[in-house]
């Protein structure tokens, strides 16, 4: 049996997100951000995905404003980034570096993001956030969120929200699922909406791919029959993903792949529920992930071999 999923999921705040972003933080899609973004709108992609330490927001404004599309047909998303030498905001730089985002792309983000924890000092986090609250009851912020926070980072902020982050931006595939687990939950439970990022590290970092590579390879081979089109392995993980409600933010300097990300998009879903279960249940088996960064750090790690 297939299940049925949207090409949009629904937020907290009663928006919509288109379920697959293409951005440009890392790799090619990041040196070609302006031509690389413009064919992925021209492509089908209808969310691009940045930040400020991308240096990436004037080039997506550019696309967008270069696109044939409306910008109300197009969803961006931005981060409140930390300064590009590793080092917290002061609460007093935030509101003018949300401003600079909005001067260099152009227009409001859809969504807003605090990248990670660290963006904010220690001892401030909720103060940081009461501010991206307050931007968003004047209306000068849209969708807020976050990304990289592990549980107590989540807590911290939740405790008394006047708005929820509508979504966290994670590493998220097959192998981060057990570690994940208790994100997951408290995302559960409020509604949060998980984005990932890095979702194809089982298949282009893992060093062999792991227990998966086979399962994906089989599944691919078999939905690619009945498609009567190549579905190869990684945009089997992509599906899997969407399946899972979780948006990808996905990426490509490459125009051949970015045109194939434009149709991948409006696919139908092609994975039964069995074939969803088992790629969730094999990668559970595993623990890797290719961006540590903090999400090692207080956050104990499954006792999980990393498969290869
Ligand atoms: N919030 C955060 O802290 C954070 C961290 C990391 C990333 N992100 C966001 O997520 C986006 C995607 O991150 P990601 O690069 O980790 O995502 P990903 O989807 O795991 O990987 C995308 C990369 O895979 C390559 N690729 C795609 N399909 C391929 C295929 N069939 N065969 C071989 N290579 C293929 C692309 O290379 P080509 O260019 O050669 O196609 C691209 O460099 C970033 O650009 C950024 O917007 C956010």
């Amino acid at each position: 049996m297939t299940i049925q999923s949207s090409v949009t999921f629904k937020l907290l705040d009663d928006t919509t997100i288109p379920w697959i972003a293409w951005g440009n933080g890392t790799g090619d899609a990041k040196v070609k951000a302006l031509d690389c973004g413009r064919a992925a709108l021209e492509s089908g992609i209808r969310h691009i995905d940045t930040a400020q330490i991308y240096h990436t927001e004037k080039e997506t404004g550019e696309s967008v404003k270069q696109s044939s599309l409306k910008r109300e047909d197009i969803y961006v998303t931005s981060k409140l980034s930390s300064h590009d030498d590793g080092s917290s905001r002061s609460l007093d730089e935030v509101v003018p570096a949300i401003q600079e985002s909005v001067d260099k792309l152009g227009s409001v983000p859809d969504l807003f993001l605090v990248h990670n924890p660290y963006v904010a000092k220690p001892g401030e986090l909720k103060s940081l956030w009461k501010i991206l609250e307050d931007l968003k009851d004047q209306g000068q912020l849209k969708s807020i969120g976050v990304s990289n926070f592990r549980p107590q980072d989540l807590e911290i902020i939740l405790e008394g929200a006047k708005h929820k982050p509508v979504v966290n931006q994670l590493e998220y595939h097959p192998y981060t699922l057990a570690h994940l687990q208790p994100i997951l939950d408290i995302q559960a439970k409020h509604g949060i909406v998980t984005e990932s990022y890095g979702a194809l590290t089982p298949l282009l970092r893992h060093p062999t791919g792991g227990p998966l590579k086979p399962v994906l390879e089989r599944i691919s081979a078999r939905i690619s029959k009945v498609h009567g089109k190549t579905i190869d392995p990684t945009v089997v993980l992509l599906l899997w993903t969407r399946a899972m409600g979780v948006v990808a933010v996905t990426a490509s300097g490459n125009i051949e792949r970015i045109k194939k990300m434009g149709e991948i998009a409006t696919l139908p879903d092609l994975l039964t529920e069995e074939e969803i279960k088992e790629i969730s249940e094999v990668g559970k088996k595993v623990h890797f992930r290719h961006y540590t960064e903090h999400m090692e750090n207080d956050f104990a790690l499954p006792d999980l071999p990393n498969g290869a």
